[in-house]
């Protein structure tokens, strides 16, 4: 019976145990790579804003790299860096604000503006790309990389994550223009972009 009653504690413990999600670095081992293909992908500008920064580790990478100004914003400023300011010559300023009002930002300064991880977690979404949009220089480039739906990020967290169509919409409704979105790194991350029209004869601007 006592064998008997220890052998059922030993398989309530596994059952819970299988029911904690599995412990997995995919991300932090895909993370850099990412930082690359973000740094490729952005190289020629030289204003960028990365929006929900979290420890400011992009925006240090794109400093470091590509000698870029880079202000990233977070409405935690819990994982900022004591010095906020990279050894190469461009610049890394962390900013502890919601993404929803950029107030500090004027409008059409910046020449790109990346978020990573990110849109997932914010609570107004379309806002907060309509906000990068004002804050972008006509013809400036938006690059949304996130974890998709249905990815092995929705089994270890299941948070409410994009499918690549919601996301197109999100960024036409925003009237970005040349949009495209789609996975990659083996369907585990969702990549977007589009960019700011630039203004045209007679249309009123972009
Ligand atoms: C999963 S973390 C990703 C951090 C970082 N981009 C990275 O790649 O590690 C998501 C971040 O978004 C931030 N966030 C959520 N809502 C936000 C908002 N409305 N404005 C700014 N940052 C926000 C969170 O505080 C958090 O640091």
């Amino acid at each position: 019976m006592k064998v008997g009653l220890f052998f059922m504690k030993d398989l309530v413990d596994l059952a819970s145990a299988a029911a904690e999600p599995p412990a997995d670095d995919f991300y932090e081992k895909v993370r850099p790579r990412l930082h690359r293909r973000i740094g490729r992908e952005l190289r020629l500008a030289r204003r960028v804003l990365d929006i929900g920064c979290g420890a400011c580790e992009l925006a240090r990478y794109l400093a470091q790299t590509y000698h870029q100004d880079v202000t990233g914003v977070d409405v935690s400023s819990g994982s900022f860096p004591k010095r906020a300011r990279s050894r190469a010559s461009g610049r890394v300023r962390c900013i502890h604000r919601d993404a929803r009002r950029l107030d500090f930002i004027k409008d059409e300064t910046i020449d790109a503006v990346v978020t990573m991880w990110a849109l997932h977690e914010m609570a107004h979404p379309l806002d907060i790309v309509a906000e990068a949009r004002r804050v972008l220089r006509p013809g400036g480039e938006i690059l949304i990389v996130d974890f998709p739906k249905d990815s092995l990020a929705q089994r270890l967290w299941n948070e409410d994550y994009f499918r690549p169509d919601q996301l197109t919409e999100m960024l036409q409704a925003s009237r970005f223009s040349r949009v495209t979105t789609r996975l990659t790194e083996r369907g585990q991350i969702l990549w977007g972009k589009g960019y700011r029209p630039e203004a045209t004869m007679g249309t009123g601007g972009p």
